[in-house]
């Protein structure tokens, strides 16, 4: 039962779960947090991209990478650059507010960098050897676009499209390039649990008709599905009434479409629009998530599979807090998967093993 999952066995039907110590151990969250959240794609919390010609700042993954970033958009607008905010001289945040990015210059020391990052000047460094060098460029990050979602990664596993999986063609069917921020259904919520086990009962349906009643009466169960794919899984749920149903290209009846992206993004597609749910660890015990809503048909909000999901995610924020105090049992050790319900849960924990103990 190692916390590390080194142990965990890749054929659900005989694998356990986590121990409990994994959801417990400080020093695992840390090695999760870099060889997980440090290498995959994040949400960027920020309002679109910066005009032509202008930079602006952002904080990557708040709380859990805490890293600091500038989104940076061509004169001509074609082009957006993301890079390090950390001045390669000793560290100072170089961009502080939205800005013009022709000359950024960091204002501890007066270094220089153009709208790439790439360096321009440094005073008084004369005489210093081999410099400038690459190093001495902000060190570049990546960024990439799903329709208004932003998101970028400091050194991912996986290219963006992969890490989309089938998220981007299911899609192409539907009006995402009408779909707007409501600010008025975002929400932030923050409880006490570790971020996995809210990641744990997100992937799978198992606890709907017990947890989420109203929900329940909006799908029909028996035809709820889960779907694996190389970095997260889509779960499927038919609508009960059919009025309330997405227009698929290729599928009929569907209330919802639950996708999760590894390690921490959840994308809900229903009729009305996108519900993206963002995870983000506070440390081992504390966990903040992120609801915004992105609607390109207001007349269908409070429908079906849709509705009420200020409600759901409480039901659930409520039942995961119950886990992380069953945890702390000096009885309890470990439990098993539902081979045909939790495979979503174990392809989960077995992209968390293979990140924790690759060498
Ligand atoms: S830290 Fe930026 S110039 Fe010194």
């Amino acid at each position: 039962m190692d916390p590390n999952l080194s142990d965990h066995d890749a054929d659900v039907a005989r694998a356990a779960l986590p121990p409990a110590e994994f959801y417990r151990s400080p020093a695992v969250h840390e090695r999760v947090v870099e060889r997980a959240f440090a290498r995959a794609w994040h949400w960027i919390d920020a309002e679109g991209l910066p005009p032509a010609g202008h930079a602006r700042p952002f904080v990557l993954a708040p709380g859990t990478l805490d890293e600091p970033l500038v989104l940076s958009a061509s004169a001509d607008g074609a082009r957006v650059h993301c890079f390090s905010n950390a001045c390669t001289h000793r560290g100072a945040l170089v961009v502080r507010t939205s800005c013009k990015n022709a000359s950024l210059r960091c204002t501890y020391h007066g270094r220089r960098f153009d709208e790439q990052g790439r360096f321009v000047a440094a005073p008084h460094f004369e005489g210093a050897a081999d410099f400038p060098a690459p190093a001495d460029d902000l060190a570049p990050a990546r960024w990439n676009a799903l329709g208004p979602l932003h998101f970028a990664a400091v050194a991912p596993r996986m290219d963006f499209d992969a890490w989309l999986g089938s998220l981007r063609t299911r899609l192409a069917a539907l009006p995402l390039e009408r779909a707007e921020l409501d600010r008025s259904r975002s929400r932030d919520y923050e409880f006490d649990a570790h971020w996995a086990l809210y990641v744990d009962n997100f992937l799978e349906g198992l606890h709907v008709p017990y947890v989420h009643p109203t929900l329940n009466q909006a799908i029909d169960f028996d035809t709820y599905r889960t779907e694996l794919e190389p970095w997260g899984s889509v779960q499927i749920a038919k609508a009960s009434d059919p009025k309330d149903a997405l227009e698929l290209a290729n599928e009929r009846d569907v209330g919802g479409l639950y996708y999760w992206l590894f390690p921490c993004t959840m994308v809900n597609v229903y009729p009305w629009g996108l519900s993206l749910n963002v995870v983000q660890p506070q440390g081992h015990a504390r966990t903040r998530v992120l609801f915004r809503s992105y609607v390109w048909d207001r007349s269908r909000l409070d429908q079906g599979a849709g509705a009420g999901l200020d409600q759901v995610e409480q039901e659930d924020e409520a039942v995961v807090q119950l886990v992380q105090r069953g945890l702390r049992s000096r009885l309890y050790r470990r439990g098993r998967y539902a081979p045909q319900r939790e495979h979503g849960v174990h392809h989960f924990h077995q992209l968390l093993a293979r990140c924790l103990n690759e060498r």
